[in-house]
């Protein structure tokens, strides 16, 4: 019987757009796989649609709407990137729901989509990060920090909000812009060294591997722009030494385990001259045949289309790993 795939796309935040694509994205390679596939879309102001058709005028109606389209799901595909999505908020639908879902729980969901909790957990399993200090968008006005530093909202994605601060203008700006996306910022030190990513898949039966990581040639940043303008270059596979792949992989399938990811992640560091520094961990990372992750996994010999069919193989019921 052919399955239907429930995949919601949109969102409530900056990277609405980006989520979109990567809904467009993973529901075409189903529908050419032979999958059933209902469009879902969480609109800017929180309203629910099924492709063009709303699903009611306030988001609680048409969310009772869109649950209607849950329920006769066998699988739902969340590809909303950031918060109210990525960080857990829709794997709380699913558990709720009892209704199986591509990628992580609420809890992976959430730490992952935290860049500070990320950290603390990084550094307890024993993984580099930048050192970093957290502060309020409040306080951060009377704060003092050294200069060239990063800053950036502690949840958020894309690059939105993310700049260097080299002078105290700089630094001004940066925690203004940053306060846009988060009442959270992060002041952290520059890191140097190439930036690499890693994809980490869980497969139906637990297994999860790593594919060949990925390096970002940047020009500073990986802003905002050099994401979606197409000018930013990679390389796959990275060109490593064994010794940085395997430092890489094992640390990335250590955050992976640390945080109880599924489905597939992205976990990205910097690779510096002391070895790996986690950057961050995106447990809805971008999923058009074009991204990172996609990349990464069609070098390991599993294209596209494969590895959407893989992730809806791997689907779950998110909850407590003993129903007493
Ligand atoms: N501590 C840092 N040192 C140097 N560059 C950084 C640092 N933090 C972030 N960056 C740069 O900024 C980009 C975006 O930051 P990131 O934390 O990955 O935010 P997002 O979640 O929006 O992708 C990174 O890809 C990297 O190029
Ligand atoms: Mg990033």
């Amino acid at each position: 019987m052919t399955q239907r795939i429930a995949v919601i796309g949109g969102g409530e935040n900056a990277e609405h757009d980006v989520s979109l694509a990567t809904a467009r994205a993973v529901a075409g390679a189903l529908r050419s796989g032979g999958f059933g596939v209902d469009d879902l879309i969480i609109g800017r102001d929180g309203v629910w649609r099924r492709g063009a058709d709303a699903l009611g005028s306030r988001a609680a109606g048409s969310l009772a709407a869109a649950l209607s389209v849950i329920e006769r799901a066998d699988v739902v595909f969340p590809a909303v990137h950031g918060p109210s999505g990525e960080d857990g908020t829709l794997a709380a639908l699913c558990a709720l729901t009892h209704t199986p879902m591509v990628g992580s729980d609420l809890r992976a969901g959430a730490i992952g989509m935290d860049k500070w909790a990320t950290k603390l957990v990084a550094e307890a399993v024993g993984i580099h990060t930048a050192p970093g200090r957290l502060v309020t968008a409040a306080e951060s006005a009377d704060v003092e920090f050294k200069t060239d530093v990063v800053v950036k909202p502690v949840s958020a994605g894309s690059s939105f909000g993310v700049a260097l601060a080299h002078d105290a203008s700089q630094l001004r700006d940066a925690l203004r812009d940053a306060a846009r996306f988060d009442d959270r910022l992060l002041v952290e030190d520059v890191v140097t060294g190439r930036e690499i990513d890693v994809a980490v898949l869980r497969e139906a039966d637990g297994r999860r591997w790593a594919a060949p990581p990925l390096e970002i040639h940047a020009d500073g940043l990986f802003d905002t722009r050099s994401k979606y303008d197409g000018s930013a270059r990679f390389s796959v596979p990275a060109d490593l030494g064994d010794a940085d792949r395997a430092a890489l992989t094992a640390a990335a399938l250590r955050m992976f385990d640390a945080l109880g990811c599924a489905g597939v992640a992205r976990i990205d560091f910097f690779l510096t001259d002391h070895g790996p520094v986690l950057n961050e961990v995106n447990t809805m990372p971008g999923m058009t045949a074009e991204s990172q992750v996609p990349r990464m996994f069609a070098v390991a010999g599993l294209p596209y289309e494969h590895l959407v069919v893989r992730l809806v193989a791997a689907a779950t019921v998110p909850g407590p790993p003993t129903r007493a």
